[in-house]
């Protein structure tokens, strides 16, 4: 099955790649990827990380990187990325393929008049918003001089961007703001192919810890019987439906299309 999207030697960097989506995004596209191939994982749990790597089929080179995400800059993000491109060979990329996984869902245990902690919201919207920003201007700049690379970008998304959700104040609004940069984004590059996934309510820690903090008393029942009776998606089956959206590929670039949309 191939998919265009995943095709050639591609540098493919993924963000929360240690659990949940962006661990299952990390092992089913590093299956997928040809031989020479280059994959660079971050998040904190290196071990994790680790663990992740070794289930990627050797042919194709991986880095496991522990950083807090949010504490980095556009200078430590350069170096990593430039560590981790001197393991491989950049100019011999074909593709580079940016995942932004990355997220956490914030409290969701207070309403919108009790978050006035201006440092919580900006701690919040520097992992959520500000560092995916700043991370795919740095790997757009580093790949720009590379003329003829192609470049990919997937942004992990939700229902909640375009429908409030109660308790939602920081997961809404982040997930919507992320997802009108990229428009803005594809308006400037519109030689980048990008994807605002939407990936239905799966199981993950996530799912767990929404389940139980958040302040919406009958959202918060809906999850906890979705994780009872394991009706929730797993990582696995959003992240099939993902490449199944890539290689039929009806998108315009940063469409949010949900896992549930007919192709
Ligand atoms: N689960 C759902 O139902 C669902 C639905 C739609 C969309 N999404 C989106 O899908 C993405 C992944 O969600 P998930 O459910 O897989 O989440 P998750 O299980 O909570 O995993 C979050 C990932 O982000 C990493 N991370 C968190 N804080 C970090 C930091 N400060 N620095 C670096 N890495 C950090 C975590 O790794 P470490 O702890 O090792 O750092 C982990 O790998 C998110 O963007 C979420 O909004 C999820």
């Amino acid at each position: 099955m191939s998919v265009e999207a995943l095709s050639g030697k591609v540098f493919l960097l993924v963000t929360g790649a240690s659990r949940g989506i962006g661990r299952q995004i990390a092992i089913t596209f590093g299956s997928l990827l040809q031989e020479g191939s280059h994959i660079l994982l971050l998040a904190r749990n290196l071990n994790a990380l680790q663990e992740v790597a070794r289930s990627i089929p050797s042919k194709v080179t991986v880095d496991a990187v522990s950083i807090d995400l949010s504490k980095s800059t556009k200078v430590t993000l350069e170096e990593t990325i430039s560590c981790s491109l001197n393991k491989a060979t950049p100019d011999s990329f074909d593709r580079v393929v940016l995942i932004h996984n990355v997220g956490t869902f914030g409290d969701a245990s207070k309403v919108a008049n009790e978050l006035t902690d201006l440092n919580i919201w900006r701690e919040y919207y520097d992992l959520n918003v500000f560092i995916p920003i700043v991370l795919n201007a740095v790997v757009m700049n580093m790949f720009n001089r590379l003329t003829n690379i192609k470049k990919v970008v997937i942004n992990l998304t939700s229902f909640y961007a375009t429908e409030a959700g109660y308790g939602c104040a920081f997961y809404s609004t982040s997930q919507a703001a992320r997802e009108m940069f990229f428009k803005v984004f594809t308006l400037e590059n519109p030689d980048v192919d990008i994807l605002s996934y939407s990936a239905g309510v799966v199981e993950t820690d996530m799912l767990y810890e929404v389940s139980e903090n958040l302040v919406d008393l009958n959202s918060k029942k809906q999850y906890k019987e979705l994780l009872a009776t394991k009706t929730a998606l797993t990582p696995e089956q959003t992240v099939n439906r993902l490449v199944e959206i890539l290689r039929k590929h009806k998108y315009k670039s940063a469409d949010h299309v949900d896992y549930y949309d007919k192709l």
